[in-house]
């Protein structure tokens, strides 16, 4: 157990920016710092971090708490693990307080694994620099490679000797039960109960986790026998799970960080040799197909990756659909093509580093542009490849999640394939369509929705066709949500949340159309996050005047609740109906949106001059409708009075 002393100690030299830099970029913004959620995969930040009380608050996720409870959540570790985390990191030597034997033994499996797993890290390196064995074969094969001492000490590479019982002797002797060497997947049991270690006569490559802590091996095998895997891997463990995890992240985190962008490579050899370049904001995904998860690990640190592909086309091209994955969670791709037949690996060591950084530099292409051009020369003659050609390539534009990127990436691709914009945008919204409504088709195997249905969709279909444009709608329901969100947000409701996390996860990534509404949802996430009471009138306070004048329109007096009146009426979510409201104005807001999204599209109906473009419009306009009545459909289930009327919100809330 770590001493109170020690905890207080640590607790007083942490500073929560420094904590949570360490794992995803923050911005400053005024007092505080900003920052995309680790947790989800919004694409607005919504994660904040208030130094002064050294907290964080994650509106999109609902996370919060102090740099500990950072540290937990985001790597997963226990109580202790985080402490002892935090201790090395500010250099806090931790005292134990004498455990009870029992206490010991209970430590957690996790803890147990990182011990055993930095054990054998430790001994795979011994052997590597003391070892007869493992100087005159494993130290003679990195330098054969180029390797630095201190990217081998870097790395922590090691060696395993050709033994089939070398490690789990000693580590048996050391105190480690045959269960946990098992469980590390570093001793393999065969079906007759003998057991071996999993790594022999190979070069160790530690895997480390994002605080350094290594969490699995790959080992490469020295010679060429045939028969054997070049590399064997540690098998998934409670610490590690390989779709999660990008080598060399952790050495690569804080120069991706400054640099701003990432190199992504294959294998761990290309990673070290790009350090021997200096080059050192450089991981690798290990030889498959990236992940999601891997993808999301990335864009923590940085929006930006340049992808290194070594040059054979059949490769090229295979490696080439794996991108929109990368595209579609909102990076921005470029790409080096290294000479044919290369890696960086084996281009530094022909040419040099210099020349390879050299190489880097001037050979980054923009993905688009880099795709267009690989397949125009022999697309240019020939018809067929070349829609072909346009299809596959407005594909990986449409994977990308923001707009104003697709239009400009559209634009290029237009003068590039001398295409018209307009028939390209067309393909685009083709595209997408196809892609949203089979989103759409799923969600409707929700159960049916019956109650006020007509009611609800009357009114719905009256407000759309009524005198307000959609962009006026919109700005009401967006009225609707601030009202909610002041009056209402600071309330709990059922599940026991405050009603304001609730409204902010469901808006995630909403972009509200008045910018004193975003304004204000800026303003409230701010006060909260900095633990300042929201009631209405202190949130008031903290407005600006004239956001406050606007503000102060909305006051419901009803909600000014007297203490007095308070003590009658104790369950005051159900008097206000604080779930129900605030479903509804996420609902409304959602229709707002494809409301907004018809008047534009109906505008661009009328603009189109062929019968052809006007049909794929009017397609277009049939698919929102789809989704305006399924979102319709669900406010249904609430009972709207008053939707259209002047404040509807207001009659709502009301306590009749
Ligand atoms: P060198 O041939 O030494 O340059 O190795 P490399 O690390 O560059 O490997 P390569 O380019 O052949 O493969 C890229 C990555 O794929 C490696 O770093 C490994 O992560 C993975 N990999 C390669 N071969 C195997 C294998 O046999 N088994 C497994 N599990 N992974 C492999
Ligand atoms: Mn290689």
């Amino acid at each position: 157990m770590i001493s109170r002393n020690t905890i207080d100690e640590i607790k007083s030299r942490i500073d929560i920016v420094d904590v949570i830099s360490d794992f995803i970029n923050v911005k400053r913004s005024g007092q505080n710092y900003k920052a995309l959620s680790p947790f989800t995969n919004e694409k607005t930040a919504s994660f904040y971090v208030v130094p002064n009380k050294g907290i964080f608050k994650d509106f999109s996720s609902g996370k919060g708490g102090d740099a500990i409870t950072f540290v937990m959540e985001h790597e997963g570790m226990s109580y202790t693990e985080a402490l002892r985390y935090l201790a090395k990191k500010y250099g806090v030597e931790i005292k134990e307080e004498l455990t009870p034997e029992k206490d010991q033994a209970a430590q957690s499996e996790r803890d147990s694994l990182y011990i055993v797993m930095n054990y054998a890290k430790d001994y795979y390196k011994d052997l590597l620099h003391k070892s007869d064995e493992g100087q005159s074969i494993g130290l003679t094969y990195f330098r054969e490679r180029g390797f630095t001492d201190r990217d081998i000490e870097k790395f922590e590479l090691g060696y395993a000797l050709n033994e089939w019982n070398g490690f789990e002797k000693t580590a048996l002797k050391a105190g480690y039960s045959p269960e946990i060497l098992e469980k590390a997947g570093l001793i393999v049991k065969r079906e007759n109960g003998n057991t071996y270690d999993r790594f022999r006569g190979r070069v160790i490559f530690p895997v480390h986790n994002l605080s350094g802590k290594v969490i699995a091996f790959g080992a490469r095998m020295l010679g060429k026998e045939k028969d054997q895997p070049k590399y064997i891997n540690s098998p998934e463990t409670d610490i590690y799970h390989k779709s999660n995890v990008l080598y060399g992240m952790f050495q690569a985190k804080n120069e991706i960080r400054k640099h701003e962008f990432c190199y992504l490579v294959e294998g761990y050899t290309d990673v070290i040799s790009l350090h021997q370049s200096g080059i050192q904001n450089v991981v690798a995904s290990s030889g498959t197909a990236l992940t999601e998860e891997q993808i999301k690990l990335m864009r923590r640190f940085t929006e930006n990756v340049t992808v290194l592909f070594d040059g054979d086309a059949a490769g090229i091209k295979a490696a080439l659909r794996g991108i929109d994955l990368v595209l579609k969670g909102g990076l921005n791709v470029r790409i080096v093509l290294l000479p044919d037949g290369e890696d960086p690996d084996s281009f530094s060591k022909k040419r040099g580093s210099s020349e390879l950084v050299q190489f880097l530099k001037e050979h980054t292409r923009d993905f688009i542009s880099f795709k267009i051009d690989l397949y125009t020369a022999d697309a240019s003659r020939d018809p067929i490849k070349k829609a072909e050609l346009i299809r596959d390539i407005l594909t990986s534009i449409t994977a990308i999640p923001d707009p104003l990127k697709r239009t400009v990436y559209l634009q290029e691709c237009s003068k590039k394939l001398e295409v018209p914009l307009s028939v390209l945008s067309i393909e685009v919204k083709k595209i997408l369509l196809a892609g949203k409504t089979n989103e759409a088709k799923s969600d409707r195997n929700a159960p049916p929705q019956q109650d006020g249905l007509t009611s609800s969709l009357s009114e719905i279909h009256s407000l759309s066709k009524s005198f307000l444009t959609s962009e006026e709608s919109l700005a009401l329901f967006e009225r609707e949500f601030i009202k909610v969100l002041i009056n209402l947000g600071h309330y709990r409701t059922a599940e026991g949340e405050h009603a304001y996390e609730y409204l902010f996860r469901e808006s995630q990534d909403v972009e509200f159309l008045n910018p004193v509404h975003q304004e204000i949802v800026d303003q409230y996430k701010i006060e909260v996050t900095e633990g300042h009471s929201v009631k209405p009138s202190d949130f008031m306070r903290a407005l600006s005047p004239d956001t406050a004048a606007y503000v102060s329109g909305f006051l419901v007096q009803k909600y000014f609740i007297s203490e007095g009146w308070k003590k009658h009426h104790i369950i005051i979510g159900d008097e206000y109906n604080v779930e129900q409201s605030s479903e509804k104005v996420i609902m409304q807001l959602k229709l707002g949106i494809i409301l907004k999204m018809l008047g534009d599209n109906l505008q661009k109906v009328k603009e189109q001059k062929t019968v052809e473009e006007q049909n794929e419009m009017l397609e277009i306009q049939a698919t929102l409708d789809g989704y305006k009545n399924d979102i319709a459909r669900g406010l249904g289930r609430i009972v709207l009075p008053g939707l259209t009327s002047g404040q509807p919100g207001v009659k709502h809330f009301q306590n009749q």
